[in-house]
């Protein structure tokens, strides 16, 4: 069984994620800024599983020296991280691109793109050389496939984190395997006012006929970091309830 670090793991898809693992019998590091919240995280996996390994590391990925810090604590507390998902981002501003200021612009980008670059360089490192294998889950999105109106920067981050999972993937073959997943509107904290807006009338919409839950993306995510999925990499697995074959809501 492994050991994985799941940023952004105290609520929504990296709770579902980081609950999914533990069921499976990996030992798993929550990251996010909150501790109350990530405590609270813990606590409710616990209750679930009362036989789960699942530690709580504090960190602002922001920092540029956190992923090194989250590294650090997991190895001493579980020992040498096999797994990672690099789930945690943020979207502070909605709005045109032509309005878009070089302080988003930064905090964006160091939580969503910069953030998942430091802790996939920080995981291959640590993994070392030799025979242990590893697997990397990038949590992506379907706006980075397609143009959407107001959140155009946070798109091009994620369009961004599907183009480094290729990277990735290409240059840490063949011991470790780098994925990312593409979720549509899923109900969680994040998307809470896309939810109350849209999801009547993309539920109707959609092939699948309702939004997603953070299990459905956690599940898929699951599937990557397996052994089923051994011989995959550098691909997205877009989780969107069939919104991609009815174009863009
Ligand atoms: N929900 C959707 O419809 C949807 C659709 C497509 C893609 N996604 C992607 O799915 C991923 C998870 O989103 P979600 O919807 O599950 O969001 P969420 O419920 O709001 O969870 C976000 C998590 O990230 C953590 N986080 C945020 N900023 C952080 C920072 N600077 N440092 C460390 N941790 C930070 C949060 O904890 P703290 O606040 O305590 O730090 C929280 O644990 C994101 O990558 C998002 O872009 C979501």
């Amino acid at each position: 069984m492994g050991i994985a670090v799941v940023t952004g793991g105290s609520r929504g898809i990296g709770l579902a994620t980081a609950a999914r693992l533990c069921r499976e019998g990996h030992q798993v590091m929550l990251v996010a800024r909150k501790v109350d919240e990530l405590e609270l995280a813990a606590e409710r996996i616990r209750d679930q599983m009362p036989e789960a390994v699942v530690g709580v590391c504090p960190a602002n990925l922001r920092e540029e020296d956190a992923p090194s810090a989250i590294f650090d604590v997991t190895e001493e507390m579980l020992g040498t991280v096999t797994l990672l998902v690099n789930n945690a981002a943020t979207n502070p501003w909605a709005g045109p691109m032509t309005e878009l200021t070089p302080k988003v612009m930064d905090v964006v980008y160091q939580v969503n793109l910069k953030a998942p670059t430091i802790m996939t360089q920080e995981f291959a490192r640590r993994l070392g050389v030799g025979d242990h294998q590893g697997a990397v889950v990038n949590v992506a999105s379907i706006g980075g496939l397609h143009v959407e109106p107001l959140i155009g920067w946070y798109n091009v981050q994620k369009a961004a984190l599907i183009h480094l999972t290729r990277q990735f993937a290409a240059e840490l073959g063949p011991r470790i395997r780098v994925n990312s997943v593409a979720p549509g509107l899923i109900r969680t904290q994040f998307a809470s006012m896309l939810v109350d807006a849209m999801e009547d009338q993309l539920s109707r919409r959609l092939p699948l006929g309702r939004i997603g839950e953070p299990e459905d993306v956690a599940d898929a995510i699951s599937f990557l970091l397996s052994q089923d999925a051994r011989w995959i990499t550098g691909t997205t697995v877009v989780v969107d309830g069939g919104n991609e074959v009815m174009g863009m809501f």
